[in-house]
């Protein structure tokens, strides 16, 4: 089973948002990527969120979101798309779902695999993300979801777990960059002892650490300088 993976397109009107986002480059990016995932085989694509970046207009947000949803369903790949704290500045929940089409279940078996998709986009009060709070120092895993989470894992104990968020799970970056609970969710982890890797994006540079056995991966952005990022891992 294959699945190709990108993340942080930050796709908008403007050549450069941040210094060194390129953000107009990412529709080119991704048809690259989808290019190479399609002559792989993939089983799915994911977007582990920021979609897209700020074009200054909800229209305009709408529009962008349209073009890559567009071009990505052009290659009839099932296609799975986490929002992240970029994607919340003018969408809610709903209207990301309804735009794109991709807003993941929860968790899909695919083979001898368990994937499950966390929505990491909430405060620490346990608000969730919306237009006019969305802070992306400030993520964090509801109760609800850990319930949900721990109760997956344990229902499908033969099955090899991934996991993917927006925002990463593991604790050697700043605090900034990671869940507030992360330790909360390693924890439900390391019980369930079927979790292989863990997948997110969110901080820039990208990055790999074990813990307790779990390979926590933050994919690096798309949107940075020119090169472009994708990645197929099989599972
Ligand atoms: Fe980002």
């Amino acid at each position: 089973m294959k699945l190709g993976i990108f993340t942080d397109p930050h796709y908008c009107n403007k050549e450069i948002t941040c210094v060194t986002r390129r953000s107009l480059l990412s529709y080119q990016k991704i048809k690259e990527a989808m290019e190479h995932f399609a002559k792989e085989s993939v089983d799915a694509v994911i977007c582990l969120g920021d979609l897209i970046d700020d074009c200054d207009s909800y229209e305009g947000n709408v529009k962008y979101a349209l073009k890559l949803t567009e071009l990505i369903n052009g290659y009839r790949i099932p296609f799975y798309c986490l929002m992240g704290n970029h994607d919340h500045l003018d969408f809610t929940r709903e209207d990301f779902a309804r735009i794109t089409g991709a807003t993941p279940p929860f968790s899909i078996i695919m083979g001898d695999s368990l994937l499950v998709f966390l929505d990491c986009n909430h405060h620490d009060d346990g608000e969730p993300y919306s237009p006019k709070r969305a802070d992306w120092t400030n993520s964090y895993l509801p109760k609800a979801q850990l319930d949900e989470l721990e109760r997956v894992l344990g229902e499908d104990k033969d099955k090899k777990a991934y996991i993917f968020s927006h925002q990463p799970l593991e604790n050697t970056l700043e605090p900034v960059h990671t869940v507030r609970n992360g330790q909360a969710v390693r924890d439900i982890f390391k019980k369930a002892g079927n979790v292989m890797r863990a997948f997110a994006g969110h901080f820039h540079p990208g990055n790999e650490v074990t813990i307790d056995g779990v390979i926590y991966t933050t994919l690096p952005a798309m949107c940075e300088g020119e090169q472009n990022r994708y990645t197929i891992i099989e599972i």
